[in-house]
């Protein structure tokens, strides 16, 4: 439901502005309007995905306001909920019988309900979307580093169970596509067979969004959905490499992240998902072969034509105090660092060999609080690449 456009009547200024503030957070692009014919205009000319109204309207009856959203073909199977300051039971009939999908009345649950409605309506749409009906793609991100051991697996996997905390209604799909053997069923605990070697294996037909949804593993309390990397080397070697390319489009077509670890590969098969990346997340420790291999991954991405705004370069301080500054490092790769991650010493690595995400083994840790305002830069960042091209 992320970027869900949603346009808000209510001639209530204060409660206007509240609702759009709430969204916004969750979100959702917001239209406003303060009167009916405004409404109307806008419902017609921007094509919300969803009108949410106040329907105690003085410039036009709310009947007539459902009507003619109802009777016009841009806005006809557009839903509607009343979010209404009238709580009494025949502005309700009424409302419902003239076309309104949903009528909540103002009160402190009302936005707990709104919620559940918001992401029920939204999510029949991801489904369709899953069964190939529709054509928004989830957002790709990508994680890699110019060298191994810099923390991609451990960031990739805690920025994606934040991601999914700060958006709990998406669905988040994580990918280990680190050759040969991949390391995030071992970070979050998952001991089950079904992974990347095994999914390219079975016939195509068989392997739908839905097949994703229903099947992929839901490790506790990691929150997210995980497609496991290679299990060992031998089968990893054997990986049908052929198949990836559409398992990450069911993906994308399903779910509404797919973040994938590459580790430190830029293979053949790795290329073509950073070039698809809605962002690319480049992990960086301070020791100074890595900051250096790092500009050269940088101007690598750069000669393959990858626009340098979708890197998202992070800084983790991986190994112990010492090492390039961010400014050092900065002027070495030829990339503005969004976010530097402290060092944590052994908790890290006790968190990775307990199974747990960080956020929840050591909750008000300076490096739980990164970890949150990471994933809200990252999902923020992701949207600005979407809409710059398809704009
Ligand atoms: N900020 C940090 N502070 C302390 N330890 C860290 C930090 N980041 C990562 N580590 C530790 O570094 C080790 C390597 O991490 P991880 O496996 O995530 O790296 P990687 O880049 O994916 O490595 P590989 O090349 O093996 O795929 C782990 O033991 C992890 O706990
Ligand atoms: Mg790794």
């Amino acid at each position: 439901m992320v970027g869900k456009k949603i346009l808000i009547l209510d001639e209530n200024t204060a409660s206007r502005s509240f609702l759009s503030n709430t969204l916004r957070e969750q979100q959702f692009q917001v239209l406003e309007a303060s009167s009916g014919k405004d409404a109307l205009i806008a419902a017609w000319r921007d094509a919300p995905d969803l009108v949410l109204f106040d329907p105690v309207l003085t410039d036009v009856r709310d009947e007539e306001f459902i009507a003619k959203l109802r009777n016009n073909p841009r806005t006809k199977k557009t839903p509607l909920v009343a979010l209404s300051s009238d709580p009494g039971p025949s502005r309700r009939e009424a409302c419902i019988n003239a076309g309104v999908d949903e009528y909540l009345i103002k009160s402190s649950q009302a936005l707990a309900s709104l919620h559940e409605i918001l992401a029920r309506i939204f999510s029949s749409d991801i489904s369709t979307i899953a069964e190939g009906a529709g054509q928004e793609q989830g957002l790709l991100i990508v994680f890699l580093s110019a060298k191994g051991g810099t923390g991609t697996s451990s960031l990739c996997a805690n920025i994606a169970m934040n991601i999914k905390q700060v958006q709990p209604d998406s669905r988040v799909a994580v990918v280990d596509l680190v050759l040969p053997i991949g390391s995030i069923s071992q970070i979050v605990g998952y001991e089950g067979n079904l992974n990347i070697i095994s999914v390219a294996d079975l016939p195509g037909g068989q392997t739908s969004g839905d097949y994703f949804h229903k099947n992929l593993p839901r490790p506790e309390p990691w929150q997210f959905q995980l497609l496991a990397g290679s299990p060992d080397p031998l089968r990893g070697n054997a990986l049908n490499g052929d198949r990836i390319g559409r398992i990450v489009d069911t993906l994308r077509s399903a779910f509404d992240f797919v973040i994938l670890d590459l580790g430190r590969s830029l293979s053949r098969i790795s290329l073509p998902f950073i070039q698809q990346a809605d962002l690319i997340s480049l992990i960086v420790s301070t020791d100074y072969s890595t900051v250096k291999l790092t500009q050269t991954v940088r101007l690598y991405l750069q000669s393959q034509g990858i626009d340098s705004q979708k890197i998202f370069t992070i800084l983790n301080r991986a190994v112990g105090l010492e090492g390039a500054t961010k400014a050092e490092a900065e002027a070495i790769i030829g990339l503005p660092i969004k976010t530097t991650m402290p060092y944590m010493g052994g908790n890290f690595t006790l968190a990775n060999n307990q199974n747990q995400p960080i956020a929840t083994k050591y909750p008000t840790d300076t490096a739980s609080i990164i970890f949150k305002g990471l994933a809200v830069d990252m999902i923020k960042a992701a949207h600005q690449v979407r809409a710059s091209q398809t704009s």
